[in-house]
Parts: structure tokens; C-alpha cells; sequence
């Protein structure tokens, strides 16, 4: 049951979840579910996380808000800390992903005007997700996100994803150019998952063309592909990195890094946030990537990324409706070649959290903490649903 005092934004929820253990959730009724979701890629620790619950309860008895008109110790602390994990050079804090990239859009109109270009316009992609905010959703590639909401903002362009090629003839074309935004790996899109030098390929056209390079590291970030953040596959450096979910480990925070030119354009009173990186959320967001990188746990999302994706491969091979089994690390998708959203509620009744993106991506985005045996069960479950769908 949903109450009618919600906006009717998610409809009718799945299961009513009381109390999560690691991978595992249990329902109002007591059922016990595997999660392979980690509440959209945002627990990588899993739930009730020891030294998350620790950090959270003693920064809540001691100071749990004061506002940026103070100076936040652990704020600080944190910001070195991702700076140390990124290669950037200092970060402001917000409560979420779609604020993470609002200031990134707002460092990129920056530099344009900075450039002398009127009307500064970002380059983003085809089914990109950014966010449900107006500039945000502006920039995600669907309809689905954009309709009912227009006038859409001025000053973006769009390309196809991994497509070098396209983005060279549209830069030939529009001066206005001063930032390109794009996922590593696009998450809501589908799992789709760039060729290996891409972002190289997009670094160079950047410096080549004065735009600054901006990763929407918000899904792919907090060691989920198996590096911190997923550019460090590539060995590149952007200009802005934006991150959000997997960093507090359910506490909301978001986190907008930069280095170089971007670095220095943000000046007082240019951007703010009542909440962002108070206490309480930089407590959570300390204790979870000191946990990732104490824990091993990039090494292990690699690990369990693989295991699911090669027990996948093996399991449906030869099933020809499964168009492609793609990801990175703890990131992962099957694609099936018809709209598959019935496979959710088909896994929920065996025990088993997954989702279902771009209508026909069966998309696992499991804690980065998850066993061997755990993951051997995500691929026992899963693979017979996926053949018994195939086969309907
Ligand atoms: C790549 C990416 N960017 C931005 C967002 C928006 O994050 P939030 O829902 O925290 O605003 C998401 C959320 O799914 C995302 O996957």
C-alpha cells in the first residue's frame, strides 16, 4: 500500500523494506531478499554498514548541522580525501547527483564567459542521465525525463555516445562549445559501456578545443567499476568530476571536483548549499571511503563484477534473445532484444533484488562487499528468469 499523501512520483512501491544486513533486505512480512540493486548503486558497503552506522550515530550526538558559515573539520577532511583518490584539486559539496552536475554546468557557463562566448553551451549525449532538476534533465537524452517539463533550458548540444567522430563535426560547427558532459559509462541508459579510448579520445579533443572535460562520475564512482572513479581506467584526468550516490553509503551527499582552470572559477557567493557536506553527511562519506579503500573493496567490485558476468555468459549462452552481457566491475547488463520490466517483480518473488533500465537492460548494480557464494546466487537465480522470459 502507498499512502495518498505521497506525490504520485513512483507509484505503486515493490515491497515494503524494514532492515538490511550486508546484502541482504528483509521485508514488513519477513522475506529475505539478495540485494543485487544496493538501492540504485548507492550502498557499496552494503546495509547497516558497521563503521558507517558508527561514524553516523557518534557525529549525530555531537554536531549533526551548522551551516557553511562555518568551518566543517571532517568537510575539509573528506574533500583532501577525494581529492587524494581523484587527482583533483578541491570539491563543493551538495546533497545529491543532480546538484553535483548543477554545479558543474555552472563552472562550464564559467569558463565559456570567461572565453568571451555569449551563449556558453555544453555538449551531452544521446540517453545520458543527469537528473530530474531543469538543467539536469535538459541535459539527459529521453524524452521520457524531458517531456511534460518544457521550455527546456538554452546551452546544450547533443552527440551519440562514443561516437569521436560526431563530436568532431558538431565542434566544427558551434563555436559557443565550452564543456563536454558525458558518463563513463552510461548507467540509466542501458549499461552501455564506452570503447576503451574514449575518454583519451575526448581528452584530447577538449584540450585541442579549449572545452573542459566533465565525467558524471554520480553511479560509476566510489570504487562501483573498480577504481575510485571509472576515468582512472583510462589514465586520463578530467577537468570536473561530479559524483553522489555511492558516497555516503545511503547518507545523501554530492560532490562536484575539479582541477586546473575549473578549479579557480567558483568565487563567494557564485554557488552554495544549506546542507551540503555538513557534518553528519561528511561523517558517512568518511567512514565509507575509508572502509572502499582500507576494505580492498575496488580489488573486489572488479572480482564480483567478473564472477557475475562470466557465470551469466556461461548460463545463457546460446540464448539468442540475450543481445549482449556488458558492464565493469560491480556495474553490470544484460540486454534482452524486447521490453523485460516484468523481470523485477519475477525476481522479487525469488528472493532477489535487480532492476530494469532502458526498458530492456536487466541492470545489477550489487554492494561492492558481496561474497562469492552471494554472487554465485545472484547468477542461480537470474539466469533461469532470464530463460524462462527468453522462451515466453
Ligand atoms: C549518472 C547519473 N547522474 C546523475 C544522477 C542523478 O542523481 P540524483 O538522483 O542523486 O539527483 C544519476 C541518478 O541515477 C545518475 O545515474
Amino acid at each position: 500500500m502507498t499512502s495518498n499523501a505521497l506525490m504520485n512520483t513512483y507509484g505503486t512501491r515493490a515491497a515494503t523494506l524494514e532492515k538490511g544486513e550486508g546484502a541482504w533486505l528483509w521485508d514488513a512480512n519477513g522475506n529475505k531478499y539478495l540485494d543485487a540493486l544496493s538501492g540504485i548503486a548507492v550502498c557499496g558497503l552494503g546495509h547497516s554498514h558497521p563503521a558507517v552506522a558508527k561514524a553516523v550515530s557518534e557525529q549525530a550526538a555531537t554536531l549533526t548541522h551548522c551551516s557553511n558559515f562555518f568551518s566543517i573539520p571532517n568537510q575539509e577532511q573528506l574533500a583532501e580525501k577525494l581529492c587524494n583518490a581523484s587527482g583533483m584539486e578541491n570539491v563543493f559539496f551538495g546533497n545529491s547527483g543532480a546538484e553535483a552536475n548543477e554545479a558543474a554546468i555552472k563552472i562550464a557557463r564559467l569558463h565559456g564567459h570567461k572565453k568571451g562566448i555569449k551563449l556558453p553551451t555544453v555538449l551531452v549525449m544521446d540517453n545520458a542521465f543527469h537528473g530530474r532538476t531543469l538543467a539536469t534533465l535538459t541535459a539527459s537524452g529521453s524524452r521520457k525525463v524531458q517531456a511534460g517539463f518544457e521550455p527546456l533550458i538554452r546551452g546544450f548540444v547533443r552527440s551519440p555516445f562514443d561516437n569521436i567522430e560526431a563530436l568532431e563535426t558538431i565542434a566544427d560547427n558551434n563555436a559557443e562549445i565550452c564543456a563536454v558532459l558525458v558518463e563513463p559509462i552510461q548507467g540509466e541508459g542501458g549499461v552501455r559501456v564506452a570503447s576503451d579510448n574514449y575518454l583519451q579520445q575526448l581528452r584530447a579533443l577538449c584540450d585541442a578545443k579549449g572545452w573542459l572535460l566533465m565525467l558524471d562520475e554520480v553511479q560509476t564512482g566510489n570504487g562501483r567499476t573498480g577504481k575510485y572513479f571509472c576515468y582512472q581506467h583510462s589514465g586520463i584526468l578530467p577537468d570536473v568530476v561530479t559524483t553522489s550516490k555511492g558516497l555516503g553509503n545511503g547518507v545523501p551527499i554530492g560532490a562536484c571536483l575539479a582541477q586546473g582552470e575549473a578549479a579557480q572559477l567558483m568565487q563567494p557567493g557564485n554557488h552554495g548549499s544549506t546542507f551540503g557536506g555538513n557534518p553528519l553527511a561528511c561523517a558517512a562519506a568518511l567512514a565509507t571511503i575509508t572502509s572502499i579503500e582500507n576494505g580492498g573493496l575496488m580489488q573486489r567490485a572488479s572480482h564480483i563484477g567478473d564472477r557475475i558476468m562470466d557465470g551469466l555468459r556461461a548460463e545463457l549462452e546460446g540464448v539468442e534473445q540475450v543481445v549482449a552481457i556488458r558492464g565493469k566491475g560491480c556495474m553490470i547488463g544484460v540486454e534482452l532484444n524486447r521490453p523485460c520490466k516484468s523481470l523485477f517483480a519475477a525476481a522479487m518473488a525469488k528472493g532477489l533484488i535487480i532492476n530494469v533500465t532502458a526498458d530492456s537492460v536487466v541492470r545489477l548494480l550489487p554492494p561492492l562487499i558481496m561474497s562469492d557464494s552471494e554472487a554465485d546466487q545472484v547468477v542461480a537465480i537470474l539466469a533461469p528468469l532470464i530463460k524462462h522470459f527468453a522462451a515466453d
